[in-house]
C-alpha cells in the first residue's frame, strides 16, 4: 500500500496550483463534483487528446462522433440500465446516513463516527441514473436521463454512422464526454464521481467466437500500452480479469487496467466483452434494424461490440499520483510532477532573467512569440528570482525553462542569440540556439 499522505498532498496541490477545485465551493460544493482550474483543463484536455489520436485519428478503421448527454427513459430500458444498473444500499438506523452495502471500508469509516456501532438497515438496490424532465409544463414534461455511460450514443448512432461512412466491419466508433452516475458515496477525491467524463471505443466486429478472443485480446494490449504511455511506471499499472459475478449486465467477459493507489489496487479502464446486447435490444426496443450486411460475404447479421472504456478524470488523478515527486536540488527541497512532457498543461516557460532590463525582456518575449509558433503551451514568468520561477514551474510539471540572459544579446559574442535550458527533472541546464530548443521540446511531446 502507498502512502495515504499522498493523496492529501495531491488534493492540495491541485487547489493551489489550479488544476482542481471543489465545484461550487462558495456555495460550499456538492458531493462528488470537482471544477478544473486553468491547468488542470489543459492536462485534461492533453490527456483525450492522447486518447483520440490513438484510439481514432491515428486508424483508417474508427471513427469518431460526440452524441448528446440527455436521452430518452426508452434508451436506458433497452440497454438496461434502468433494471440492472444499481448498487446495493444499507441505511444507518441511527442518523439516516446511506453507504455502499459493499465496500466494507465505507461502512467501517461510518461506524468510526458514532460513538457506539450504529445499526444498518436490511440491503436494498439503488438505481445510479440521474434522471431530470424536460418540457415546457408539469403535465407534458417528459421523464429524460443524463446518460449514466457515454456508450449508448454511440449504439443508438450505429446505423447512422453505417449508412453515412459505409465501413466496412470490422470498424470502430470512438467518443469522450460527460456521464453522470448518482453514486451512493463518491470518494476519494476525483476517483468516484457524480458528474465525469469518459473515453470510449465501441469496436464493432463480426459475431463470430474465435475474432471475438482476437479483437478482446487485441484490445486488452492496445489498451493497457496506451494507458502506460500517459507516464506509468509499470510496476504500478496492472490487467485483472472480471470474476463472472463481478461482470456488467452486458458483458461476456470484461477486464479492468487497475493502478496502485494510496488506497488500493483501483480500476482506471475497463475492456468489455458486449457481445450483442446493445445493438440487439435497441433494435428490439426501437423498432429499427441494427444489423449490419457485410457485402464481402453476403451475410447480414448483429455485430459484436468489443468495448474500451476509460475515465478521463481518474486518468488525471493518477497521473498526478504517479507525478509526485519530493527530492532536494541545490541543497534545498522541492516538490515537483514528472509528468510527460506530451500531456504536461505548460510545455516550457521562456523568462528574461532580470525583469527590470528592457533590452533582456524584449528579446525573452521575441524568444517566447518564436516557441509558441512552433508549440502552443508556451508560459512567460518575470515574477521573482529565476530560482523561485524554476520551482514554481517544477511544482505545476513544466517539463522545461528557457532563459534570456546577458550572452543572449551577446555579451560573449560566440553565445550570442543561444538561451539556457533547464530539465525539470534533473536541474540540468544546456546551451542551445532558439531554434535547438525548439527541436528539444518538439522531440519531447511527440
Ligand atoms: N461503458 C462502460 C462503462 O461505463 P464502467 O466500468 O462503468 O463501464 C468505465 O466505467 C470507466 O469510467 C471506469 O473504468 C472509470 O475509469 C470511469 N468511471 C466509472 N464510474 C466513475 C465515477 N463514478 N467517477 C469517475 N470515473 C468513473
Amino acid at each position: 500500500m502507498r502512502d495515504m499522505s499522498l493523496m492529501e498532498k495531491i488534493v492540495s496541490l491541485a487547489k493551489r496550483r489550479g488544476f482542481i477545485f471543489p465545484g461550487s465551493e462558495i456555495y460550499g460544493g456538492l458531493a462528488g463534483i470537482y471544477d478544473y482550474g486553468p491547468l488542470g483543463v489543459e492536462l485534461r484536455h492533453n490527456i483525450k487528446q492522447h486518447f483520440w489520436n490513438a484510439f481514432i485519428t491515428d486508424r483508417d478503421d474508427v471513427y469518431g462522433m460526440s452524441a448528446s448527454i440527455l436521452m430518452p427513459e426508452r434508451v436506458w430500458e433497452a440497454s438496461g440500465h434502468t433494471e440492472l444498473f444499481t448498487d446495493p444500499l444499507v441505511e444507518c438506523k441511527t442518523c439516516h446516513e446511506r453507504v455502499r452495502a459493499d465496500q466494507p471500508e465505507a461502512i467501517a469509516a461510518h461506524e468510526e463516527s458514532h460513538p457506539e456501532k450504529p445499526e444498518w438497515s436490511n440491503p436494498s438496490v439503488f438505481n445510479l441514473l440521474v434522471e431530470t424532465r424536460l418540457g415546457a409544463s408539469e403535465k407534458s414534461a417528459t421523464k429524460v436521463y443524463l446518460r449514466g455511460e457515454i456508450t449508448q450514443g454511440v449504439h443508438v448512432n450505429f446505423k447512422n454512422v453505417v449508412d453515412s461512412m459505409h465501413p466496412k466491419i470490422p470498424f470502430g466508433i470512438g467518443q469522450i464526454g460527460k456521464a453522470f452516475r448518482n453514486e451512493i458515496t463518491p470518494r476519494d477525491f476525483i476517483f468516484r464521481l457524480r458528474e465525469f467524463e469518459q473515453m470510449e471505443l465501441q469496436y464493432y466486429i463480426r459475431p463470430d467466437e474465435e475474432e471475438g478472443k482476437r479483437q478482446f485480446a487485441f484490445w486488452k494490449e492496445f489498451a493497457f500500452s496506451w494507458y502506460q504511455s500517459l507516464g506509468f511506471d509499470k510496476t504500478r499499472l496492472r490487467l485483472r480479469a472480471h470474476a463472472p459475478d463481478e461482470r456488467a449486465h452486458y458483458a461476456k467477459d470484461a477486464w479492468d487496467i487497475e493502478y496502485e493507489t494510496p488506497f488500493g489496487w483501483k480500476e482506471a479502464w475497463g475492456i468489455h466483452h458486449r457481445g450483442d446486447w446493445d445493438l440487439r435490444r435497441h433494435s428490439e426496443y426501437s423498432g429499427h434494424d441494427l444489423s449490419y450486411f457485410d457485402e464481402s460475404t453476403g451475410e447480414r447479421f448483429i455485430p459484436w461490440d468489443i468495448e474500451c472504456s476509460g475515465g478521463v478524470d481518474r486518468a488525471v488523478l493518477f497521473v498526478l499520483l504517479e507525478a509526485y515527486r519530493e527530492d532536494e536540488l541545490g541543497g534545498e527541497t522541492r516538490t515537483y510532477l514528472a509528468l510527460s512532457p506530451r500531456i504536461a498543461p505548460i510545455k516550457a516557460m521562456v523568462s528574461p532573467l532580470l525583469k527590470n532590463k528592457p533590452d533582456l525582456v524584449a528579446r525573452a518575449r521575441e524568444v517566447r512569440d518564436a516557441l509558441r509558433k512552433a508549440h502552443p503551451a508556451i508560459a512567460w514568468d518575470d515574477n521573482g528570482n529565476i530560482g523561485k520561477r524554476y520551482r514554481r514551474q517544477d511544482e505545476i510539471g513544466t517539463p522545461f525553462c528557457i532563459t534570456i540572459d546577458f550572452d543572449t544579446l551577446g555579451e560573449t559574442p560566440e553565445l550570442k542569440d543561444t538561451v539556457t535550458l533547464r530539465h525539470r527533472d534533473t536541474g540540468e541546464q544546456e546551451r542551445l540556439t532558439v531554434a535547438e530548443a525548439a527541436e528539444r521540446i518538439k522531440g519531447a511531446i511527440q
